[in-house]
């Protein structure tokens, strides 16, 4: 197992306030869980995004121009970027995601229903910087939907962003969709949906958790938690200890130990959300031109194109 991985993990977990990065979500069943909460009547982000996409479907290619390489970032399933396909027309496609397995089996697919675009995927951890010396000299155009960039703090977005711009050297862009600030009821309930989807999504991180560093979670012994930290403008999703309880892991001779008391929580995700406003000004900063926004009629959602 992946040494890296493991001290990631547990130093997040022995930290003061215990976290697990969200990207831990993703093992299989995560991917597939994931894709669960996109069809759920709650969860407005994918719909949205995607109604946004069609409705400005010419504004957003003829924004994009020519392109080389589409980099779709966080790709998952890839079914937005597919449905890019015909009206960006990329010569390549190169979908880069933390969930192997599932990323495979989507380009498999993709392959054979666009055997004229060169596909590849690409296994990466986002939280890294990157880098595309093989895509030297031509024209990429990024792609960073379902709002994942609010995983990452404004400061953090800032160093990506940069990272970004960077690759892109003065040609081509980069297409985002980000969710905005809204009622927080809608939110809650995005995050918190009546079916459990999400809370299974959260819960089944421990036993990828427990896979990778071989602690003891139980997921029974944990309950969902989300909420909207209206200072922050993100929300949170947490996973609270029913009982009072220890969870334990081997390390080196010894096993280690955490003792949680009832009710104190495990932070698994940040979601911030943006306004149009705030987030131009990112995507201005660190080094993008001439922002694009499109979004729906209630302004849920929206989608930037900014060129490098
Ligand atoms: C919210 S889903 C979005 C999936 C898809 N792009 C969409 O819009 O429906 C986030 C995606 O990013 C991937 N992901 C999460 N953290 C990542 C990381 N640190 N590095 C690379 N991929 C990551 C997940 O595996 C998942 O496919």
């Amino acid at each position: 197992m992946n040494q890296s991985l493991i001290e990631e993990i547990t130093s997040g977990l022995k930290s003061v306030t215990p976290s697990i990065s969200p990207k831990f979500f993703y093992d299989d069943i995560g991917s597939h869980l994931f894709e669960a909460i996109t069809f759920l009547e709650e969860y407005y982000p994918t719909r949205v995004e995607k109604s946004i996409m069609k409705m400005h479907e010419s504004q957003i290619a003829s924004a994009v121009g020519t392109c080389d390489v589409l980099l779709d970032l966080g790709a998952g399933n890839c079914a937005k970027a597919s449905e890019l396909f015909n009206s960006i027309n990329p010569k390549e496609y190169l979908a880069l995601d933390i969930s192997k397995d599932f990323l495979e089996l989507a380009i498999v697919d993709l392959k054979k229903r666009f055997p004229h675009i060169q596909m590849s995927a690409q296994v990466c951890d986002l939280a890294q910087p990157l880098s595309f010396p093989d895509l030297a000299g031509k024209k990429k155009t990024f792609f960073y939907p379902g709002s994942s960039i609010g995983n990452f703090t404004p400061d953090q977005v800032s160093i990506f962003f940069e990272n970004i711009a960077s690759i892109c050297n003065g040609s081509g862009g980069f297409l985002i969709g980000v969710d905005l600030v809204k009622d927080s009821d809608v939110l809650q309930r995005a995050y918190d949906d009546s079916l459990g989807i999400t809370a299974a999504f959260n819960l089944n991180v421990l036993k990828h958790v427990n896979r990778i560093i071989g602690s003891d979670f139980d997921v029974l012994d944990w309950e969902h938690y989300a909420v909207f930290n209206q200072e922050q403008s993100r929300i949170e999703m947490h996973l609270r200890a029913k009982r009072d309880l220890v969870v334990t892991w081997p390390s080196h001779s010894q096993s280690q130990s955490i003792n949680f008391k009832a009710g104190e929580m495990i932070h698994t995700e940040n979601s911030y959300k943006y306004t149009k406003a705030s987030f131009s000004d990112l995507l201005i900063k660190a080094g993008f031109d001439d922002v694009r926004v499109w979004t729906d009629p209630q302004e849920l959602f929206m989608v930037c194109y900014a060129k490098a």
